[in-house]
């Protein structure tokens, strides 16, 4: 970091805008699945805890709870629901309807997962109570083997038509797919390599992202996930360009060790240090977090 001096910091705002929605700071929920199975409540919990915290919350295809009653669990919390597009195009569609419905204003689009990506650690297969809560009852339980492999940059155009929402592709890592995604018509991207989770050494988010960045231009929005830890790990990914950040294990660890309170903990720490990150660097508006403040990008 190229932290600057002598500018005025008493006050700091955070507050910027998701496509734009108006968010008291850039620090948002990833999509992660079964979340039963950290803690009883689930999704319901993240739900109340991200409304606590102020940051909206992104809604897996692979809920453990269905999408009405994460809804319910917050019913003023904005949200967003994250696509896993399936072989049966008729229960994704139903998915994303039953979405909006329930409050969704935008789809995000999963593109890193044809296949869902084995983990030699946690090779046992899911408990029956925290599958999928989301599926029709004739639908595979198994991971990954409903996901259609086959889908192209045509699948944005669809998904826009199956409701009214834009729709955000993630799973980005290179310049020129995320120039492909918004010729297709997306409204932004998310750089993320899945936690490291899909394919093994893919580039690190904060390699990928100025290349995304710069491609994309003022086209559409960018997100980052991956590794974000520390309110300087935000600092640093708005200094690189994106537009907002997304927290995926941090959420899932305090969702198991303290429920919704453990969940608005995690949230409102890193958020309490972006602001002294931000106030340290001398920027005391997002739109001052900007690519001089870092040494190398
Ligand atoms: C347990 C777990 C489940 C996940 N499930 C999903 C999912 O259902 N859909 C999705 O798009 N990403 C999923 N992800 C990826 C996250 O959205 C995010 O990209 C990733 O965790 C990176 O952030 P992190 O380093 O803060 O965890 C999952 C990640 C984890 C750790």
């Amino acid at each position: 970091m190229r932290p600057r001096v002598l500018r005025d910091v008493s006050r700091i705002d955070l507050s910027t805008t998701v496509l734009g929605e108006p968010v008291p700071h850039p620090i948002l929920v990833a999509p992660t699945a079964s979340q039963r199975l950290g803690h009883p409540d689930g999704e319901l919990a993240t739900a109340r805890g991200a409304a606590q915290a102020g940051s909206l919350m992104v809604i897996s295809t692979r809920a453990s709870a269905t999408i009405e009653a994460i809804a319910a669990a917050a019913p003023e919390a904005q949200r967003w629901f994250q696509v896993y597009v399936m072989r049966d195009r008729g229960w994704t569609s139903q998915l994303v309807q039953r979405a909006e419905a329930a409050g969704a204003t935008a789809l995000m689009l999963t593109a890193d997962t044809p296949y869902v990506g084995s983990k030699r650690r946690s090779t046992k297969s899911l408990l029956d109570d925290v599958s999928m809560a989301n599926r029709p009852s004739h639908a595979p339980i198994e991971q990954g083997e409903a996901h259609d492999p086959s889908i192209t940059f045509d699948v944005i155009a669809w998904l826009r038509e199956q409701s009214g929402l834009p729709v955000i592709v993630k799973g980005v890592l290179r310049g020129d797919d995320a120039r492909r995604c918004i010729e297709a018509g997306a409204s932004a991207v998310v750089v993320s390599n899945h936690g490291g989770r899909q394919l093994d050494g893919a580039v690190a988010t904060a390699r990928a992202l100025p290349e995304v960045v710069a491609s994309v231009g003022t086209d559409a929005e960018v997100y980052v996930d991956g590794g974000i830890r520390r309110g300087v790990d935000v600092l640093c990914a708005l200094a690189l360009g994106a537009r907002a950040v997304l927290i995926g294990r941090p959420v899932l660890w305090g969702l198991t060790t303290g429920g919704a309170d453990g969940v608005a903990a995690v949230l409102q720490a890193l958020r309490d240090e972006l602001h002294e990150a931000a106030g340290l660097a001398g920027a005391a508006t997002i739109a001052e977090i900007t690519d001089d403040l870092l040494t190398q990008r």
